[in-house]
């Protein structure tokens, strides 16, 4: 007895009575070559998962840039139209980094949820959250109107029909010295509670806000102290 536990713990595979094996041998030939064709595999998967995985999740941990940027003055917004506006959401690419905004005035006899000074005017991101196509605004029917898949949302943003899975992202107001100031954009639930940005597609009703991380590491708004010069008066 007493031999064969050392037989079974000797490090050598002959005196392990390991078949195949070799005088003076620790590992014996089917064993390394099934770690090595395990190695060989998990580095394979590896050169194809990690950048996926990087991919996907990189954006994640990126941090949007947040700023300010003047829309227009008080008297070009009313609270039953929308004002088209052509904002940066990506400085310093030119076009590429441009987007719409629908603009108007916040209306307290519908617009009910919580004022606050970043909600006096009400801004709209143009991009459906189905599958991020951008949506025209209809004032006839009062309606945001998506041309890929039919989505349809109500003239607060509201998915009235469709495959949207959320209400239209937003973006926050500030009026300042004579100027409406558009700043960083962020989504909201069917209540219009607000979330950190997220991507089309994710709904955020229910445990939706769980499963979807938010597209920066922090939903921070950029200090008022920040806000831009007005633009040059025209002819002065
Ligand atoms: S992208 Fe708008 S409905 Fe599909």
């Amino acid at each position: 007895m007493p031999a064969d536990r050392h037989a079974q713990s000797s490090k050598y595979t002959e005196e392990r009575g390991m078949p195949g094996a070799f005088e003076g041998e620790t590992v014996n030939r089917r064993r390394f070559m099934n770690l090595t064709a395990q190695g060989a595999g998990g580095i394979a998967v590896a050169a194809f998962a990690l950048p996926a995985l990087g991919f996907a999740l990189g954006p994640v941990f990126k941090t949007l840039p947040l700023g300010w940027q003047i829309v227009g003055t008080p008297a070009d917004f009313t609270e039953t139209n929308y004002v088209t506006k052509v904002i940066d959401i990506v400085e310093g690419i030119g076009d590429a980094g441009k987007s719409i905004a629908y603009v108007r005035k916040r209306d307290p006899q519908i617009d009910t949820e919580p004022h606050t000074k970043y909600n006096n005017y009400i801004a709209l991101s143009s991009r459906c959250m189905h599958l991020g196509c951008p949506v025209r605004y209809v004032q006839a029917a009062e309606r945001f109107i998506c041309p890929c898949h039919g989505g349809v949302y109500n003239f607060r943003g509201q998915v009235a029909g469709g495959p949207p899975v959320r209400p239209l992202d937003r973006f926050y107001t500030y009026e300042h010295n004579g100027y409406v100031y558009l700043g960083p954009r962020y989504s909201v639930n069917d209540q219009l509670k607000i979330f950190s940005p997220r991507d089309p597609g994710e709904p955020l009703n229910g445990i939706g806000q769980y499963l979807y991380p938010p597209r920066m590491s922090t939903a921070v708004l950029p200090p008022v102290t920040n806000l831009p010069a007005p633009p040059p008066i025209p002819g002065t």
